[in-house]
């Protein structure tokens, strides 16, 4: 295969530049043609897309979002979006395509591939919420950001006896929050895979209060079904002598900055091991972090539900933050 178009599509996510950066790299090497599309699946149908080389992806790998540009295209999920997508690439000779994006964006690849074009998906969302890698491109990036902030928010915590409610980002899945409560030491994560009383955490933060603890800080995924400022409000209204509380949402803080090292390789040898894969033919694949190592898996796996959250760590979280 030789001429094929590259997108990114859905949230962005640190690290996106950087493995479109080696898809251009890697395909020039093999003597390919690789149009950019511009935000995405939108960019396709209209076809709105150029020809890169290796200059056009020059000092790109540091940064983060997509210099493609992104977009969640209603008229995709359409067969009639993807059919006019379908014309677009013909009309040009593009005979297959890489897809760089999360959840919404790989099945939308996989509808391409049972309609006959040759697609591979490369997993990128910083939600970590994808069946078939253990890894999305932006987790370790947004994690380490979640991370800081919660870092430093703890420290204001503990200077004024308070307790705070942190909202992290990741859509349905508890994975962000989870990682950075273990990881920031937080006293408890509030996540979408658990249902909880509210009451239950009031009687930790008094618990934390009689042990001397100086800050009580809940971790909430957005998703999760008792929501942060809904455990604000119950938390002030049953718990002024306690701790004072603030609420803090990461929001899109999480998605931009400058990717981590892990994100940068992670993102070099998922586009890399794509464009060789759709250079070899090969369609209706993702590329994958799986088992310590990249792997080609079915694209169909993107359609089973994944567990987010890993029960041990749930369980270690419980016993760790007392
Ligand atoms: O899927 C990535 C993500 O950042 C989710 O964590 C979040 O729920 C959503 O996208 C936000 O989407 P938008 O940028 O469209 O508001």
């Amino acid at each position: 295969m030789q001429r094929i178009a590259v997108l990114t599509s859905g949230g962005d996510a640190p690290g996106m530049n950087a493995a479109l950066r080696a898809v251009v790299r890697v395909g020039c090497s093999m003597g390919m043609e690789i149009y950019g599309v511009q935000w995405g699946y939108a960019g396709l149908i209209d076809d709105d897309m150029r020809l890169m080389d290796e200059r056009s992806v020059s000092g790109i790998i540091q940064h983060g979002g997509t210099i493609l540009g992104t977009s969640r295209s209603s008229e995709f999920r359409n067969e009639s979006g993807q059919l006019k997508a379908i014309n677009v690439m013909a009309a040009r000779g593009i005979e297959g395509l890489i897809v760089i994006g999360g959840e919404g964006s790989l099945h939308g690849a996989l509808e391409l591939h049972k309609r006959g074009v040759p697609v591979v998906g490369v997993p990128a969302s910083i939600d970590n919420d994808m069946n078939g890698t253990e890894f999305a491109i932006g987790v370790d990036t947004a994690l380490n950001t979640a991370v800081e902030a919660v870092d430093r928010i703890r420290e204001t915590a503990s200077s004024h006896h308070r307790s705070f409610i942190i909202e992290v980002m990741g859509r349905n899945s508890g994975y962000l929050a989870l990682a950075t409560a273990v990881a920031t030491g937080a006293e408890y994560a509030l996540v979408p895979e658990v249902e909880v009383d509210p009451e239950e955490v009031l009687k930790l933060i008094m618990e934390a209060d009689k042990k001397g603890k100086t800050h009580f800080i809940v971790i909430a995924a957005e998703g999760s079904p008792l929501k942060a400022v809904q455990l604000k409000d119950y938390i002030d209204r049953k718990s002024a002598r306690f701790y004072e509380t603030r609420l803090t949402v990461l929001g899109h803080l999480q998605r931009g900055g400058s990717p981590t090292a892990f994100d940068r390789l992670l993102s070099t040898r998922l586009g890399a091991r794509a464009v060789q894969t759709i250079h070899d033919g090969i369609s209706g694949k993702m590329i994958s972090w799986w088992g310590g190592g990249i792997a080609v898996r079915d694209l169909a796996e993107i359609d089973r539900p994944r567990p987010t959250v890993e029960d041990y760590l749930l369980r270690l979280s419980m016993v760790l933050d007392r």
